[in-house]
């Protein structure tokens, strides 16, 4: 399972980088508010900062919501850096324009899905990846890892090559039970990720070998 970072945060994703078990990033246009970063000029160049760090794909969102916009947005983003994965809403236009960047060698992550349907139409236009927002769909009282199962059923049917890419992860255990489900990649936040160290008996049984150890001369 690959594991990404979701934030346009950079001390966030050199941390990240540092544990050494990092993939790549994803970024929206939420996460690049939140930072601070304003103008066509700085949003590009945080790109690029962010691919300087991680050796992996980038999502990069695209803010157009015609096919002629999503096209010219993404060609501007996919020449920024070989890493950058064109982030694309599940809409008709986006669905279009997913398919023209799968012709044309493209990456593309289908963003803001909801349903194995939704899914189906990703896969089917060629996305690289598909981001179910898991955390979102148990906001609505539904199971969002249900629906990653649901994905990788869908998918393995019919060997689509779209990688499931479980977003929207709020917890450790989201990640653990996506592992679980057979998601192909998780983007979690640090804490997310942090958060998979933690075992009580890992620490009490550290503090017992450190207090052996000095028993050892
Ligand atoms: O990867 C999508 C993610 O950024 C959305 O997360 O917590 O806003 O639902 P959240």
């Amino acid at each position: 399972m690959k594991f990404f970072i979701d934030t346009a945060n950079l001390e966030q994703i050199k941390e990240a980088e540092a544990l050494g078990v990092l993939d790549g990033v994803t970024t929206n246009p939420s996460l690049m508010a939140k930072e601070g970063i304003k103008g066509e000029k700085a949003v590009l160049q945080h790109y690029v900062d962010i691919c300087n760090i991680v050796d992996g794909p980038v999502s990069a969102e695209v803010l157009g919501t015609d096919f002629d916009t999503i096209v010219k947005e993404g060609e501007a983003l996919a020449k920024l850096h070989k890493n950058i994965v064109v982030k694309v809403p599940m809409i008709k236009e986006g669905i279009k324009a997913i398919k023209y960047f799968t012709d044309k060698g493209i990456k593309t992550n289908c963003t803001l899905v909801f349903s194995a349907g939704q899914a189906l139409l990703a896969a089917k236009a060629g996305a690289t990846m598909v981001s179910p927002f898991i955390g979102r769909v148990d906001d609505s009282n539904w199971d969002g890892v249900q629906l990653i199962e649901q994905i990788v059923q869908v998918y393995d049917n019919y060997g689509f090559a779209t990688e499931i890419l479980a977003a929207s992860i709020r917890n450790p255990l989201h990640i653990v039970r996506c592992a679980e489900a057979g998601a192909d990649i998780a983007t979690c936040p640090l804490s997310s990720i942090e958060g998979l160290f933690k075992h009580p008996l890992t620490d009490i049984g550290l503090a017992k070998f450190l207090e052996d150890a000095k028993k050892m001369g």
